[in-house]
């Protein structure tokens, strides 16, 4: 159910303070990758939410989201494209840049990467200030695909990311 899934992501997420800046608390997800019964729990939660029928195809975002849109796309019998970090990917790509809760970044995808109109659902494993979906979701745009919604393992609601990507939905199986 909800709860106990949102139970298990808390159980599973560690606090590490002042990395990668002074003053961020990171939420470090990978004991929850690492362990396999807790791994499939989650992302079985995420697919009972969403469903097979409301997206075509999984975007992730590098780097822990390739690892919860693999894991989806795999469930549901869809494909992946990855959302990548700027000069990563070997062909044309289309760029955002972005304000990161610590710094700046770009975001780059393959202008080729969906078919137009093709439904796409966002994967990252946290959802902080909302800039790094964001940004996502502007090149999912560009390069013709439309973001059916944004799901995520932990949202931070004090930094009310969403806002930013209203009116879209995003689903968090645990908002802190
Ligand atoms: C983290 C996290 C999200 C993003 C959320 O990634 O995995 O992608 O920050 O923050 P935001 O909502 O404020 O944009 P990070 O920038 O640490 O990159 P990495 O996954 O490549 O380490």
């Amino acid at each position: 159910s909800g709860p106990e899934v949102a139970a298990l992501v808390a159980s599973r997420v560690l606090d590490v303070p002042d990395f990668p800046k002074p003053g961020i608390v990171f939420k470090d997800l990978m004991p929850l990758f690492a362990d396999g019964t807790v791994f499939r729990q989650v992302i079985d939660g995420i697919v009972a939410h969403h469903g097979t029928g409301s997206f075509d195809v999984v975007a992730g975002v590098e780097a822990r989201g390739f690892v919860v849109a693999a894991a989806i796309a795999y469930a549901t019998g869809k494909g992946v494209v990855p959302v990548r970090k700027a000069g990563k990917l070997p062909r044309k790509t289309y760029s955002a840049s972005y304000a990161l809760e610590y710094g700046e970044a770009t975001l780059e995808v393959h202008e080729d990467a969906f078919v137009a109109g093709e439904r796409v659902l966002v994967v990252d494993d946290v959802l902080a200030t909302g800039g790094t979906a964001g940004a996502a979701l502007d090149l999912v745009e560009r390069a013709g695909g439309t973001v059916s919604g944004f799901t995520v393992l932990m949202e931070l609601g004090f930094l009310d990311g969403r806002k930013r990507l209203a009116p879209r939905t995003v689903h968090a199986l645990l908002t802190v």
